[in-house]
């Protein structure tokens, strides 16, 4: 068994973070989000793993993860020159692939509880492929599954006006060689894409078993800001424990589940946990309140900050209340002199400001 990880892509939706960073990179909780996942890869016991990158980010994602050796798994990475879509990826890694079965993981998403026991089912069982489904609120915004009374897929339909299930397509899935096949047999979408979900189906329309397995804990895509900062409070609800390793001052509290790196001072300030600061930061004056992850070597001072995700190196200066944000890196918010009328920016490309 082998992995194939998707972290290329464009991550039009995160723009401006994703001009400099490629969205697997992003941090949640202060680790990047593809770590969360080649842990999961790793726990299943994979340790071949193929990772598809971008020309654009493939540099800094093959500095991030390196050789693999921390995750104990070998990593090959595969440039896929433009964004074609996820069964262009697939397409893109078959030398790798070769002959063997696969886990194909989205490197953006995150999945509560691992998918070791998913890997188990799809060996067990012997299927043609395996398709990880949830039930969702608006199940519009996604590919959307029908099943038959043993659990295998019938058909799947992307972003149905009327959906005829709950049943949604995240980002997980074990395919067997088939798919190569199938993949030629599809043609682009409407988009231009290679659509994954169009591969599935006709998995499906030439007889193949496609299984499904329901996932009953919590699915994070962190495509878009509001997704980002809902990954960012679940995942420091989840896993934030309390270990302070900076120093902090007779004058602050720290309440709760805080984190607190080394080289970070916090001086008369309250943080009210969970929350995340990396190392080497500087809290002064100020409030940190819960699901707010800080970066290494940012400055926070009278400012008070709850609900964000703030990047490495930023300056956050005379701020009374930023809430609900993203901050990129080296980036620097600061309340100016005396004049209250005028807001002064120097602001990059497709960047979104809310006053
Ligand atoms: P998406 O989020 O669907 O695509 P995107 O990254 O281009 O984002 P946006 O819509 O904001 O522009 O992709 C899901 C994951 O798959 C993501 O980790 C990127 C990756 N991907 C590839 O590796 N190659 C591709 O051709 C595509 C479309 C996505």
């Amino acid at each position: 068994m082998k992995a194939l990880i998707l972290a290329g892509g464009k991550g039009t939706r995160l723009k401006p973070l994703t001009n400099t960073l490629s969205k697997q990179l992003i941090p949640v909780a202060n680790k990047p989000i593809l770590y969360y996942v080649l842990e999961q890869v790793a726990e299943a016991e994979i340790r071949d793993i193929g990772i598809i990158i971008s020309p654009e980010t493939g540099q800094g994602i093959k500095e991030a993860v390196g050789d693999g050796s921390r995750w104990n798994a070998q990593i090959t990475y595969i440039l896929q020159s433009e964004p074609l879509g996820l069964a262009h990826a697939v397409k893109t890694a078959q030398d790798f692939l070769g002959d063997s079965s696969f886990l194909m993981f989205l490197g953006d998403n995150l999945i509560q509880g691992g998918v070791k026991s998913f890997v188990k089912e799809f060996t067990t069982n012997k299927v043609d492929a395996l398709v990880l489904l949830k039930e969702v609120p608006d199940p519009r915004l996604f590919g959307v599954a029908e099943l038959n009374e043993k659990g295998e897929i019938t058909r799947i339909v992307e972003k149905p006006r009327e959906p005829k299930t709950n049943l949604a397509v995240p980002g997980v899935y074990l395919f067997t060689r088939d798919i190569y096949q199938a993949i030629d047999r599809i043609k682009p979408s409407w988009r231009g894409e290679l659509e994954i979900t169009d591969t599935i189906q006709q998995l499906i329309d030439s007889g193949k078993k496609v299984r499904s397995h329901i996932l009953t804990g919590w699915w994070l895509d962190t495509g878009k800001k509001d997704d980002l900062l809902e990954a960012n409070r679940i995942v420091l609800d989840e896993f934030m424990k309390r270990d302070l390793r900076g120093e902090i001052d007779a004058a602050s509290q720290v309440a709760g589940r805080v984190e607190v790196g080394e080289g970070t001072s916090i001086e008369n300030s309250i943080i009210r946990g969970p929350v995340s600061i990396a190392e080497g930061c500087q809290v002064k004056n100020s409030f940190i309140g819960p699901f707010t992850s800080v970066g290494a070597g940012t400055v926070i001072e009278h400012s008070s900050i709850e609900h964000s995700v703030i990047l490495e190196s930023c300056r956050i200066s005379g701020i009374e209340r930023l809430a609900d944000s993203v901050i990129g890196r080296s980036t620097e918010v600061i309340r100016g002199g005396q004049n209250l009328k005028a807001v002064r920016l120097f602001v990059g490309d497709d960047a979104k400001v809310e006053l």
